[in-house]
């Protein structure tokens, strides 16, 4: 018997750095949380810089053509480390990945190897296979068709709030949109396997959970349940303390889905973010949304009604094919109309597969630009008048950080960033009156207000 192996025990498993930067949406993120966890498991160990990996995965997002550029340039950077170390290896996943598939080892064959949204759970073995063989080009981007979408949230350090997934692709094909050829087809997990999945977040110290899909209203659960039940049983199943969701669709949220919101205020948070994309009705038409900008006020009307104290915030594209003045004009009238306290806006950027890339009349750069800086000009006035009603107003605080010198952060149900002093005793996690001494769209300020 070999005594000296003996005594040392079973030799130690090698463990290799890996780095994964992150773009896009809150889908990437959740999805690069579960690389990590997977990795992990794997036996890497996530590390802060791509220098001290031996392993760098690029989370791509395809939205608009601007982050694609921003895979090539990053992985560009990763030369001098490639030349320092032949057994770094360099993938790249995300909705580039599965947009560009092999064409992107093709034009920078710095990349190792290219997997796609759908073949996240497969990443230890296709990590593997690229250490193992000499010549690792591997490219793995099949959609899972036929699989049902089971996805535990695999969030390393959840915090007090989190994003858990409750659906995954898209079936609405806005004409603008590559989300569909990058995510697949919409499919929803079971509705107990969410309520299980916020159970066991709750364990671990989570206060806020966000409901996360490209359309989260069209969740369809087991039993034919739609996201009104789910908000429900979430509200009355879990003991969760705030529920929010994104991402709202105008032409699936109901009547039915307001009186659930209302029914469990504070819990389901006052805020809805319903992106309108264009306020005129021959756009709306042409990006395919299902609803005119009547109809889409029409929700609003009944959203108010039903919760009067609601906070709102959209998504706008400026400069979709053919756009005329007067068209944009009836986008920046909307914006004032329906009073969004936050706005995302962007130039529209024709994407593959799409049919608005290849429709005439597409608008140029220099206007998409002006229009723009026109409408974040406009709202930038609008924003401050709106949030100064919130001066004076004591609202209630989730605290996600406090700091050596005592300043705590954390938000309100309508989802205001709020740093306030005084918070003494309390501790993170826990919910506490505040109240606002200044408002400006970006972030609040306030004080603890104590009981006495
Ligand atoms: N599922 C969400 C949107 C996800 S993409 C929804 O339907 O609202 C986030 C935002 O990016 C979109 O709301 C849209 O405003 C913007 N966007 C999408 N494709 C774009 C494109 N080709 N050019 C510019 N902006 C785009
Ligand atoms: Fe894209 Fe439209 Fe689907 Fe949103 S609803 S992800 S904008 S196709
Ligand atoms: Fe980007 Fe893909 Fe999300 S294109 S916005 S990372 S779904």
């Amino acid at each position: 018997m070999n005594l000296e192996s003996q005594a040392k025990g079973p030799e130690p498993l090698y463990e290799r750095g890996v780095y994964i930067s992150t773009y896009g949406c809150q889908m990437n993120v959740n999805d690069t949380e579960r690389m990590y966890s997977l990795l992990e498991m794997a036996h890497f160990t996530p590390v802060d810089k791509p220098e001290k990996a031996e392993l760098i995965i690029i989370n791509s997002c395809s939205i608009r053509e601007k982050p694609v550029h921003k895979v090539y340039s990053e992985v560009g950077r990763y030369q001098k480390l490639k030349n320092k170390n032949p057994h770094l290896r360099i993938g790249v996943g995300g909705c580039v990945g599965q947009q560009e598939k092999d064409k992107l080892i093709k034009n920078q064959p710095l990349i190792d190897f290219v997997f796609g949204t759908d073949t996240i759970d497969h990443l230890p073995s296709i990590v593997t296979s690229a250490f193992e063989s000499l010549k690792p080009k591997i490219v793995n981007t099949q959609f899972a068709h036929r699989a049902p979408y089971h996805v535990e949230t695999l969030v390393r350090n959840p915090g007090v709030a989190t994003f858990v997934n409750i659906t995954k692709g898209c079936d609405n094909f806005c004409t603008f949109c590559v989300v569909p050829y990058t995510r697949g087809r919409e499919k929803s997990r079971p509705l107990k396997h969410i309520l299980t999945d916020i159970e066991q977040l709750i364990q671990r110290g989570v206060k806020e959970v966000t409901l996360l899909g490209q359309n989260v209203n069209s969740y369809t659960g087991d039993e034919g349940s739609d996201f009104a039940e789910l908000l429900h049983k979430v509200a009355t199943e879990t003991s969760i303390e705030r529920i929010r969701f994104t991402t709202s669709h105008p032409k699936d949220f109901n009547q039915n889905l307001v009186e659930v919101m209302y029914a469990h205020q504070p819990k389901v948070c006052e805020y809805i973010h319903l992106p309108f994309q264009s306020g005129n009705s021959r756009i709306l038409n042409l990006m395919n949304r299902g609803y005119t900008r009547e109809e889409y006020l029409e929700k609003i009307l009944m959203i108010k009604k039903a919760i009067p104290n609601v906070v709102l915030s959209t998504d706008i594209i400026v400069g979709f094919p053919g756009e005329t003045e007067e068209e944009f004009q009836d986008t920046m009238s909307l914006v004032q109309e329906v009073g969004f306290e936050t706005i995302f806006a962007f130039m529209y950027s024709p994407r593959p597969f799409t049919k608005a890339a290849k429709m005439d009349h597409q608008v140029p750069e220099e206007i998409k630009n002006e229009r723009l800086n026109r409408l974040f000009e406009m709202h930038d006035l609008m924003a401050f008048d709106l949030v100064k009603k919130y001066e004076g107003q004591i609202l209630d605080v989730l605290i996600e950080r406090i700091d050596e010198t005592g300043k705590a952060t954390g938000r309100t149900t309508h989802n205001k960033l709020v740093h306030f002093l005084g918070a003494g005793e309390k501790t993170v996690g826990q919910t506490v009156p505040v109240r606002i001494t200044r408002a400006t769209p970006a972030v609040f300020r306030g004080e603890f207000e104590s009981a006495n």
